[in-house]
């Protein structure tokens, strides 16, 4: 018997006694030991405690079926040392596997106690290898039970396998007009892998509508759906409006994008009889109608009619359509001037350029009417759905000053789009990772219907603990009056005729040979935008013109004074904290005055030259039929502007230090056999061409030159450093940071 000094060495050579091509096929999945066929297999030197071994792949399969992968019926656990196999069957536990754990699967099993007698096989008889070999071939699973906690994960996989499939492929139930059965009430593609779903309907997964959603869906709703603790802080902006409602007036709570009814259900009763809602996705109408249709007003439509049901949506429900702003039930309470409308809604934010919204006849999207009426009022801003949501909502809805709308939405409709000018009464800001996205914020204001012309508005930030609502701090939003454009140079001098064309990576897209390259250029500056989201995207620093021309050549004459543009960009990209992320943006509201500070101009000149992202490179190109280098003159490596200009002045020490980790850094480029010394490299370029690495089998990087990578992340972690300690606050100073 063959004693093993590790479990790695154990179990490859299991691996491979048995035929288990661990190297073509996903068997090291999910951090498991190994799944092969309907097995699920844990390896230990020595079985010393089997059923703390059997919990712990009990959690991995409770894992697999939260993540909507298939859970094996067999589960062997083997001891190496002794050649042993144990196995148990999955459907034997379970009730286990449909617990979620939480933490590390190998910790706390000691208190589990296994409920069924395992077969045993000693695998290194010529029987018991035969009878293993027989089970390891064995592809059954074990059938589970869809929840709203797995439910998420077996839609993922509906979709990747089967794209072309709909939110109602996948949940259609029987009492829907489309009377299309989904695949968890009638598993076709899931057969014998989930137990068929048994309720009439989608109640149970109200809050997770949006994460149910085809792709196609996902993109045309941009649906993220509120969490209750923030829904009990939007009642009490409810509660305000509705004591603003007139003596002796009636009023309505209207929510035209409502969803699964989630703002709504934290209302009270009395609140809820006020309330109109509406929603333009299908399975959400049905839980909407099922979760609040006997409390409230109305919902619209009141009644499901024979032709409701279009192809995932609902018809005449789209908030901005025609039709629907002039429903006639809407319109017969805003036609009455003895009741009040508060608006309460999140509507749904995505960028529409192409302006197709909502669904026609023959698969023709139709081009919104409230985006044609706000361009005919001459509304710039109309591309992100939520403002097309607010300015209907000023426009066709509220009249009377008492009117009110309580809006989520990220506040650069308010802060940069200047999209309404209207009296603030209070808001929240609130963390949008708590709505299924990733950390950023939102505010929800209380509007009042009341022109005003606001330049700061003052929010209390929450934060979340166990679904409740957890105050934070304060936060001013300032609104902008100029684009960071604003202090870009004006293309003085036509080099337009280049026809080199690079990407946001730097990397040339359009190369001609024949053509001209102008010494004078140092490098490209795009900036698009308030960089308020994607700064990576939006800002960059090129060596040479990026497709698109929205930026400026960096010549000698002007680079020292704009590279802070790259600071910017930093900060945008680093404001980790979320009550930042999509709350701040770029400015040119002090315009140059930064340019006055000598200090600031040196350190962003310092942190643009070392930084990562400063994507300039040394290139080759081909210039009148000659290969040409065109070198990197944005760096500190060899005879560059750059390094000119850095003799010439007085550097601290944090300065001196930071050029002294660039050297080392350099000294270890050098060593490596793709570095050419014709080039001058940036810290970008040395990542991205000599810092090489391949992928281990578990796929993570393993870097070739272990040094440079040591020393690249070290002057990375310096550079910000530096940022914080000498950029950071003057960008806020010279409000290039707003
Ligand atoms: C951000 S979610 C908010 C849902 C719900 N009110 C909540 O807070 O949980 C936006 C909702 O708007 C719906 N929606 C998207 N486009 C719509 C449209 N054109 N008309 C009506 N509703 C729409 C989405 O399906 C989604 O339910």
């Amino acid at each position: 018997m063959r004693i093993y000094a590790n479990e790695r060495e154990g179990q490859i050579d299991f691996f491979e006694k048995f035929g288990i091509d661990y190297i073509n096929n996903p068997v090291l999945i999910d951090n498991t030991d190994g799944v092969w066929n309907g097995n699920i297999l844990e390896f230990k030197l020595n079985l010393s405690n089997i059923n703390k071994t059997l919990f712990q792949a009990i959690k991995y399969l409770s894992k697999m079926r939260i993540k909507g992968e298939s859970v094996p019926s067999n589960i062997i656990l083997v001891g190496l040392n002794a050649a042993t196999a144990y196995i148990f069957e999955s459907k034997d536990y379970f009730n286990d596997i449909h617990t979620i754990y939480y933490g590390a699967a190998s910790r706390n099993n000691e208190s589990f106690i296994a409920r069924t007698e395992p077969r045993k096989i000693l695998f290194d008889t010529q029987i018991g290898a035969f009878q293993l070999r027989t089970k390891l071939k064995e592809c059954n699973y074990m059938p589970i039970e869809i929840d709203e906690n797995c439910i998420v994960g077996w839609a993922e996989r509906y979709y990747r396998e089967y794209s072309k499939a709909t939110k109602g492929d996948f949940l259609g139930d029987d009492v829907t007009a489309s009377k299309t059965i989904g695949e968890i009430r009638e598993p076709r593609l899931f057969k014998g892998l989930i137990i068929p779903y048994k309720k009439k309907s989608n109640e149970k997964f109200k809050y997770l509508m949006d994460k149910l959603n085809d792709h196609m869906h996902k993109k045309d709703l941009g649906a993220f759906y509120t969490p209750i603790g923030y829904c009990q802080k939007a009642k009490e902006l409810v509660d305000m409006a509705i004591q603003r409602v007139p003596e002796g007036y009636d009023y309505i709570i209207l929510d035209r994008c409502a969803g699964t009814g989630n703002l709504e259900a934290v209302l009270s009763d009395e609140q809820l009889s006020h309330c109109i809602l509406s929603t333009y996705e299908y399975y959400e109408y049905k839980v909407l109608c099922e979760r609040l249709g006997d409390k409230v007003r109305t919902i619209i439509p009141p009644v499901e009619m024979e032709d409701t049901y279009d192809r995932g949506f609902v018809r005449s429900a789209d908030a901005l359509s025609k039709e629907f702003i002039y429903n006639p039930i809407i319109k017969s309470y805003i036609d009455n001037p003895c009741c009040t409308v508060i608006l309460l809604e999140n509507p749904p934010y995505r960028d529409d350029t192409s302006g197709m919204t909502g669904i026609k006849s023959k698969d023709k999207k139709v081009k919104s009417f409230v985006l044609e009426q706000m361009k005919a009022n001459g509304v710039k801003k109309t591309n992100e759905l939520a403002n097309r949501f607010i300015w209907s909502g000023f426009n066709y809805y509220l009249r009377q000053k008492t009117d009110s709308y309580i809006v989520f939405c990220p506040i650069k409709y308010w802060k940069i789009d200047h999209l309404i000018d209207k009296q603030f009464i209070k808001g929240f800001l609130f963390n949008k990772k708590y709505f299924h996205a990733a950390p950023s914020a939102i505010s929800c204001i209380l509007w009042s219907n009341e022109n005003a012309k606001l330049t700061t508005i003052s929010l209390d930030a929450y934060d979340m603990v166990d679904d409740v609502a957890v105050y934070n701090k304060k936060m001013v939003a300032h609104r902008v009056q100029n684009e960071i454009t604003k202090i870009f140079d004006q293309v003085t001098k036509d080099y337009l005729t280049i026809p080199y064309v690079c990407n946001t990576n730097g990397y040339t897209i359009m190369d001609k040979d024949g053509s001209f390259f102008d010494d004078e250029i140092l490098g490209y500056f795009v900036g698009r935008g308030f960089g308020i989201s994607n700064p990576n995207l939006n800002f960059n620093l090129l060596r040479l013109k990026f497709s698109d021309s929205h930026g400026f050549y960096l010549t000698a004459d002007n680079y020292y004074n704009k590279l802070p543009i790259l600071a910017i960009k930093h900060y945008l990209m680093f404001c980790r904290n979320w009550t930042e992320n999509e709350f701040i943006c770029c400015s040119a509201d002090k315009g140059m005055a930064y340019a006055e500070d000598e200090s600031f101009l040196q350190s962003c000149f310092i942190f643009a030259c070392l930084d990562y992202y400063n994507k300039c490179l040394s290139m080759e190109l081909s210039t009148s039929g000659h290969k040409r280098i065109v070198k990197n003159q944005l760096c500190f490596d060899g005879t560059t502007i750059a390094n000119s200009k850095l003799c010439t002045l007085a550097l601290n020490d944090d300065e001196q230090f930071l050029i002294g980790r660039f050297t080392k850094t350099l000294a270890e480029a050098k060593k490596v056999p793709e570095y050419n010394p014709a080039f001058s490299y940036g810290t970008y370029q040395i990542q991205n061409e000599l810092n090489t690495f391949v992928y281990d089998d578990r796929g993570h990087k393993v870097y070739m030159h272990e040094e440079l990578n040591t020393a690249i992340e070290t002057l990375r972690e310096k550079t910000y450093e530096y940022f914080d300690k000498y950029i950071k606050d003057k960008l806020l100073k010279y409000q290039l940071i707003k």
